[in-house]
């Protein structure tokens, strides 16, 4: 557990964790998961093991229901992600707008393919980003991009180093 955290981490970790936590029952601790689970994240880049058991014996719950929780949503990483994890929505509007053509572009561009982590890549298929009407659409990490097309996606990618 000693190594999870550096010591700032671990400070900004229970002082997110302390205000996280005032906003639910002590007796319902459990049902802050998601945004505990989220302040890992946003601290380690993903949630390891070690993260897991953490978070279970501060939401008195076990490592089980906590891995499942965060391998349930694609927004968690439970392997270290490459540092840019690019989300390409392949689902009907973005698909009817060239999503697949997109994301063979990517691949080609980036030398890698759908579904592979990597150290500076891990691009990704997701499912509908909530954002159909401005489709065709992509995440990188946390940043949405919306009515892309072959230039707008070279202009990104140039922002990627
Ligand atoms: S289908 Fe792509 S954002 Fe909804």
């Amino acid at each position: 557990m000693s190594d999870l955290f550096t010591a700032d981490e671990r400070a900004r970790f229970d002082a997110g964790l302390s205000e996280l936590l005032s906003h639910y029952p002590a007796d319902r601790k459990r049902a802050a998961m998601l945004p505990v689970l989220r302040l890992v994240q946003s601290l380690k880049g993903w949630i390891p093991p070690e993260a897991m058991k953490l978070v279970a014996e501060k939401l008195e719950t076990t490592p089980e229901r906590v891995q499942e929780v965060a391998t349930f949503y694609v927004m968690f990483h439970t392997q270290k992600p490459g540092k840019y994890v690019i989300d390409v929505c392949t689902n009907l509007s973005c698909s009817l707008r060239g999503a697949e053509g997109m994301l063979a572009y990517l691949e080609r561009r980036l030398g890698t393919k759908a579904g592979t982590n990597g150290d500076k890549y891990f691009l990704r298929e997701t499912e509908c980003l909530a954002s159909c009407g401005t489709a065709p659409c992509l995440q990188v990490n946390e940043d949405h991009h919306e009515n892309l097309d072959k230039a707008k996606l070279d202009k990104l990618l140039e922002t990627l180093t």
